[in-house]
């Protein structure tokens, strides 16, 4: 029965059975699309326990916010005269327009939140240190590309939350641009680049459209593809290295590296990493993995376009300079920003350090810098990489985890305890009445 079920499953989702290994190895070898996935993959590398699919479900989302977006661009107009209209239109006018909407801007918010649970489960893994027994990887540069990766997501997601055009928009980015201003000596001229000039106006939103629909997703596509690729050199996922050093410490063997070059343009040679080729211990890229991306991909679909169904994008009055909501908010994701900018002013004798300047600029980047020089600063064994709290990173752990802790906290504190002038509010509190001006 359990068979039956298997292969009615399999007809369904991928008809493509090889009749042979070696059927199998020319399907992704002999491919445009599959052959950036080598012929065998470890089973321990594609187990569910490991990496949680967190990055195929990221490519996922931004697949669907290429499509959906593609979609937009048909009937968005980039200017301040329409911009907010033309969304109007998208709510009440164009047939399922709402529903495009919906879907491209629930995909964005889940990659922003997925790109940062991965970001973390590579951490806990261990899975950016470089091994000091493998010869021809470097893990610690996949890292860098992801942190490139992170920065350059938030980017595409705030570029996108200005061009609805309404107060939400408008006063998100006022904020971030505050923040900018308040780096000594590069803050104005950070300023002028972000905003196009002194005040938020068309420079402004025909920059960060074309930023948003042109340049940042041609970035994360790069990167993207250079994020694979450097999988591939670095032998696989780093559970592979575990098992390596498994073996490596069972059989007392160090098996020899494969010399591999791209028609010439790169050059090296493979991982010593090559021992799980036995039986059992790994399978054929194809069917297996590329089946199992498949399933990830209609899964996030439709789980996506059920949320879509009910989380309904926000669209509020068109966008006004001369009047400021209050509370003004940022993105969920930039609110422990703003909740540090809100929280640090440090003032000495009548010297004051600005809020934005310590919480807006100094804290984040001590955190990037940190996170970018901690491959090279983590001193944990071998044993410890592609394992999943491993004991000889409990406290490097346990200190990540508390950052995390914090951010989570700081979000939560911006986004339900902050009212009227930001003062602070229990949940069960009700917020002073605020004059509206519509
Ligand atoms: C657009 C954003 C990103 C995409 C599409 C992406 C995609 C992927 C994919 C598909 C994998 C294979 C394993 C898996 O599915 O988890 C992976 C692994 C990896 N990612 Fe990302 N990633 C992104 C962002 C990041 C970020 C923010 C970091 C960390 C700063 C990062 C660091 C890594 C590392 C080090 C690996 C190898 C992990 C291992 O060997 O176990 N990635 N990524």
């Amino acid at each position: 029965m359990k068979n039956k079920i298997k292969s009615f499953m399999r007809s369904i989702l991928w008809s493509y059975s090889p009749a042979s290994e070696r059927e199998a190895a020319d399907s992704t070898a002999r491919n445009f699309l599959l052959h950036w996935f080598p012929a065998k993959i470890a089973t321990r590398s594609i187990s569910f326990s490991y990496s949680m699919v967190l990055g195929t479900i990221i490519l996922a989302l931004f697949t669907i916010l290429t499509v959906t977006g593609l979609v937009l661009m048909f009937l968005y107009v980039p200017s301040v005269g329409h911009a907010y209209w033309s969304i109007k239109d998208l709510e009440f006018v164009i047939p399922y327009g709402w529903f495009i909407r919906d879907l491209h801007r629930v995909a964005a918010q889940l990659m922003v939140a997925t790109v940062f649970i991965h970001l973390m489960r590579v951490f806990l893994t261990g899975a950016y240190k470089q091994s000091t027994t493998v010869v021809g990887s470097y893990r610690p540069l996949n890292w860098w590309i992801g942190l490139a990766l992170l920065l350059v997501t938030m980017m595409l997601s705030y570029t996108g939350y200005l061009l609805p055009w309404d107060q939400l928009a408008l006063w998100a980015i006022t904020i971030g641009d505050h923040i900018a201003l308040s780096a000594p000596l590069v803050g104005p001229a950070i300023s002028k680049i972000l905003i196009g000039g002194t005040i938020i106006d068309q420079n402004t939103l025909i920059r960060w459209y074309v930023a948003h629909v042109f340049f940042l997703p041609l970035i994360i596509f790069m990167l993207i593809l250079w994020h694979m690729w450097r999988i591939r050199k670095d032998g696989g996922l780093a559970a592979v290295e575990a098992l390596g050093t498994e073996r490596i410490q069972q059989d007392k063997v160090v098996a020899k590296g494969k010399t591999y070059s791209l028609m010439g343009i790169v050059q090296g040679i493979t991982p010593t990493i090559t021992q799980y080729r036995v039986r059992g211990e790994s399978v054929n890229a194809s069917p297996y993995v590329t089946r199992r991306i498949l399933v990830i991909f209609v899964f996030v679909t439709a789980i996506t376009m059920a949320l879509a169904f009910y989380i309904k994008a926000p669209l509020e009055q068109p966008a006004n300079l001369m009047w400021t909501p209050n509370p003004a908010k940022a993105p969920w994701y930039f609110l422990w920003l703003q909740e540090l900018v809100a929280d640090t002013t440090i003032r000495i004798k009548g010297f004051t350090i600005s809020g934005g300047f310590v919480g807006g600029i100094i804290i984040p980047t001590v955190l990037l810098l940190f996170a970018a020089a901690w491959p090279l600063l983590d001193k944990s064994t071998d044993a410890a990489i592609g394992v999943w709290f491993h004991k000889s990173r409990r406290l490097q752990n346990t200190a990540f985890l508390a950052v995390v802790a914090v951010i989570v906290i700081l979000i939560y504190v911006g986004a339900v305890m902050r009212g009227p002038y930001w003062h602070l509010y229990m949940p069960w509190q009700a917020w002073i009445k605020m004059p509206t001006r519509f």
